[in-house]
């Protein structure tokens, strides 16, 4: 499906950029493989790594329609992947994570239906259901823009879809390099929030390959939600930091006690398949004869009941401490 084709991933320096380069070139020949993203010294970073003839590193702002539009120039297939995604910075500082975040997806959007992309997915995150925190309203607030933005395209190719997952194990700024870093620095005690806090857990390889075989299943409008395990934080500090004692800190703001990637308000147009979930559009579509239950490749899916949640507390795979250690190997 990729080769010969030309790949435009937003973020592409990011955790889930290097993972997606590298497993693109391991099994296909793309045409060009565009990394857009701001800072030159990750792109110059990643360019000492990754530096096959078909990859092309463009500095630019998502926040930037004219420069995405120049970038997305015979593009096919668009992964946006760039966001400002720290909660408390998010907070912090609501207006910049806005414009990233929704003004950067509403221009992704322009740029790829202004160049008739073919297909474009984008990330959003387990944060974005049920929102409580900015991070998370801005993710909701970009997931309907890419699903509503299936009504925009007229005669054009495009479709947009958006994937959503939970934690990635040992993403930049997340809680295992944070429990890494303590017991190296010899801390007399790891911070937990909750004592029966839960995550939904996913390694990079696993969202990676989610995401390309997405690109097969998609009719457009789809949130995509794979099924994953769950974590218990106690189990994760039980695993990366066996021999220091834990201390109860209590839950910060902006935090749920379990995460939520399905909603029980969205269970009466959400699909259960053999491997993942699909919440499909809640608005009339621009086609009235997509059967949602049924994707591009002929999977098939049943309506969830009536009230279902998929929620990491209620999931029925949860990783003991022993698979947590051996889940990223
Ligand atoms: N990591 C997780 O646990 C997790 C879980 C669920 C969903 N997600 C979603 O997955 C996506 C990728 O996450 P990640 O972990 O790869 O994030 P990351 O490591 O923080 O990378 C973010 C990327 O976005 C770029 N970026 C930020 N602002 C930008 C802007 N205004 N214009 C262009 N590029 C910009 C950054 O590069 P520059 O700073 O150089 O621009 C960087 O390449 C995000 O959409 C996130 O919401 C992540």
């Amino acid at each position: 499906m990729f080769n010969n084709k030309s790949i435009l991933i937003t973020g592409g320096t990011g955790s889930f950029g290097h993972q997606y380069v590298k497993t693109l070139l391991a099994l296909y020949q793309p045409k060009r493989l565009i990394i857009y993203s701001r800072d030159e010294l990750k792109q110059y970073e990643m360019q000492q790594v990754f530096d096959a003839p078909c990859m092309r590193y463009f500095i630019g702002d998502v926040r930037d329609k004219d420069r995405l539009t120049q970038a997305m120039r015979d593009v096919d297939y668009v992964i946006h992947a760039a966001a400002l995604k720290q909660v408390p910075a998010a907070e912090y500082n609501p207006m910049e994570c806005i414009k990233t975040n929704i003004h950067g997806a509403e221009n992704v959007i322009a740029a790829a239906i202004a160049n008739n992309v073919d297909k474009v997915i984008a990330l959003s995150t387990d944060k974005a259901a049920a929102p409580i925190n900015l991070y998370g309203a801005t993710k909701l607030a970009s997931d309907k823009l890419f699903v509503a933005a299936n009504n925009m395209v007229g005669q054009g190719r495009t479709r947009f879809s958006v994937v959503r997952y939970g934690n990635v194990v040992g993403s930049r700024g997340s809680v295992v390099p944070f429990f890494q870093k303590l017991v190296k620095e010899g801390a007399k005690s790891i911070p937990i929030t909750h004592p029966e806090m839960t995550r939904f857990w996913i390694t990079l390889p696993m969202g990676v390959d989610f995401v390309l075989h997405n690109f097969t299943r998609m009719h457009g409008g789809e949130i995509f939600i794979p099924k994953i395990p769950s974590v218990r934080i106690m189990d994760l500090a039980a695993a990366y930091a066996p021999h220091t004692p834990t201390k109860e800190v209590g839950i910060r703001p902006g935090e749920k006690l379990h995460e939520v990637m399905c909603p029980a308000d969205d269970s009466f147009h959400t699909f259960e398949f053999k491997d993942h979930y699909v919440i499909a559009p809640s608005i009339k579509f621009y086609q009235d004869d997509i059967r949602f239950d049924r994707n591009k490749t002929g999977e098939q899916g049943t309506l969830v009941t009536a009230g279902f949640e998929y929620q990491s507390g209620n999931n029925p795979h949860f990783l003991t401490v022993d698979e947590i250690l051996a889940f990223n190997e």
